[in-house]
């Protein structure tokens, strides 16, 4: 598949999402009957997408293919408020017929460096790999206002490049320990959604579409699929200074 580059603005975040979901019905039809591999994104903004995708995709959407992992998890219990797991499970993978096989969460309540270790292993052994790197069939993303991505903040930049799949980070402000795919595995999928609303994010947004010199210290920037296609979803807000 040829790299490139699509950003598609959206007047509202529902707009967006349905425009989302519809893709991401599309992928599960594709041709084959090989298992397809999706990263989940945690945060409030795909949460929308989620429901849509169990309710109006529902039965466009062949659940049967698809395999839930997370692109990365807060280190707390699975039934957490926090829990990127338990916003994804409530609402939509609780609300569709997938099975506990097809559900691949990462283990918050375990000790973080054994988890992503653990976590590594159960990618290397059901994800297609290149050059030791899990090559999913799509990674959604959000960003954060400070323009992260996944758990990748921007004090910890080198997880972008780093040789592991998954590593241990945490929150700058509440040092709160997370799990989460390098940029290398993102990197790796075929198609890569970054999800972005609200204008708290434009400042962000105008530097990476047209400030290289700033952009250079967020991990947002550094999404750059080696030979995927990356589709920014952006509304109205948040495209506000491009
Ligand atoms: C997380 C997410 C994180 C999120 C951004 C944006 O675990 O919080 O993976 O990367 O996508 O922080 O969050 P909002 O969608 O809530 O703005």
């Amino acid at each position: 598949m040829e790299k490139d580059v699509e950003v598609k603005i959206y007047d509202t975040p529902a707009k967006l999402s349905k425009k989302a979901a519809r893709q991401i019905a599309a992928i599960s039809q594709q041709e084959g009957t090989h298992p397809l591999h999706i990263a989940l994104s945690g945060g409030s903004t795909p949460a929308l997408l989620y429901e849509i995708l169990a309710g109006k995709f529902r039965d466009k959407t062949h659940w049967e293919r698809l395999h839930f992992w997370w692109g990365d998890e807060r280190c707390v219990e699975p039934d957490s408020m926090e829990s990127n797991f338990r916003m994804a499970s409530e609402r939509m993978l609780s609300q569709v017929p997938v099975n506990p096989l097809q559900i691949h969460r990462i283990n918050g309540e375990a000790p973080p460096e054994e988890e992503a270790l653990r976590y590594t292993r159960e990618m290397a052994a059901l994800v297609p790999h290149r050059e030791g790197f899990p090559v999913f069939d799509l990674v959604l993303l959000g960003m954060g206002d400070d323009g992260h991505v996944a758990s990748i903040f921007p004090g910890e930049l080198h997880l972008m490049k780093s040789n592991a799949p998954c590593a241990v980070a945490s929150h700058p402000i509440t040092g709160q320990k997370r799990i989460t795919l390098t940029g290398n595995s993102i990197n790796h999928a075929r198609r890569i959604f970054v999800l972005v609303t609200g204008t708290a994010k434009s400042p962000r947004i105008s530097e990476i579409m047209n400030n290289k010199k700033a952009a250079q210290k967020l991990p947002a920037y550094y999404i750059d699929p080696i030979d995927g296609q990356l589709t920014w979803y952006l509304d109205v807000d948040a495209a506000a200074l491009i």
